[in-house]
């Protein structure tokens, strides 16, 4: 978080912790030495070593084949949807207080093409599982869109803050893999998650097929999203 020490005559200093926002954090002194001092190069052709490294470091520490740095969660999670939703009339379905449906400026419809189902989100930022049975479409004919796509949010933002049970997780993996269908977790604040679970990040996103995380929210980073699959 962000903190402002301010002068005060009345009471010696005052310390301001600015709470609006996780992504009000600002990088530290080694932060900005470490972009300073980074050794860079043209990632178009592979040769930024930083961020070879970095997507390197983040496909490690998720467990997963490989990994993308790209300047922004919105951006993140609609490679996301555009790799798995590649075909026109594809459907993705989502909690309805998801941030990929709430904002997000609509990408996935307005960009991607890609229509949303959705599921309501529970409390705890899960949904029902017989819910979401329901809305995959199974053997969809020729004027349905057809289900290719299941997005998660870990933590849940709109439901403030929430970390999503690993049970849970694994058993909408289940239902995904009955149905060939891949399973996309919205993850800013997946490390967050990890904390709180005592678990490592890996553990966290096992079950889900692609991961988008934020380097910007409470990491310190000015910028930047990771996307891994
Ligand atoms: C859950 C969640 N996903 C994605 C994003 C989008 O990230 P960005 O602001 O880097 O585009 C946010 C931003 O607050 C978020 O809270």
């Amino acid at each position: 978080m962000y903190e402002k020490i301010i002068k005060s005559d009345l009471s010696g200093d005052v310390r301001i912790v600015d709470l609006r926002s996780d992504t009000i954090s600002k990088p530290t002194q080694e932060m900005r030495e470490a972009m300073y001092t980074a050794i860079v190069g043209d990632d178009v052709y592979g040769e930024d070593p930083t961020v070879d490294q970095l997507e390197q470091k983040a496909a490690e520490l998720l467990g997963k084949e490989d990994a993308l740095f790209v300047c922004s969660g919105t951006m993140a999670n609609l490679i996301a949807i555009m790799v798995h939703c590649n075909k026109r009339g594809s459907e993705l379905i989502s909690g309805d207080r998801g941030h990929t449906f709430r904002f997000e400026q609509g990408g996935s419809a307005q960009i991607a093409g890609v229509q949303t189902a959705l599921v309501k989100n529970n409390e705890d930022g899960t949904f029902s599982l017989d819910e979401l049975r329901e809305r995959i479409r199974k053997n969809p004919d020729m004027h349905e869109p057809q289900t290719s796509l299941i997005v998660v949010e870990n933590t849940h933002n709109l439901c403030g803050g929430k970390v999503l049970p690993l049970d849970w997780l694994e058993k909408v993996s289940f239902i995904a893999a009955e149905h060939n269908i891949p399973v996309h977790m919205d993850g800013a604040r997946l490390m967050n998650a990890a904390v709180y679970l005592k678990v490592p990040p890996r553990r966290v996103v096992r079950d889900v097929d692609t991961v988008c995380f934020c380097l910007s929210k409470g990491l310190g980073c000015p910028v930047g999203a990771s996307e891994t699959r």
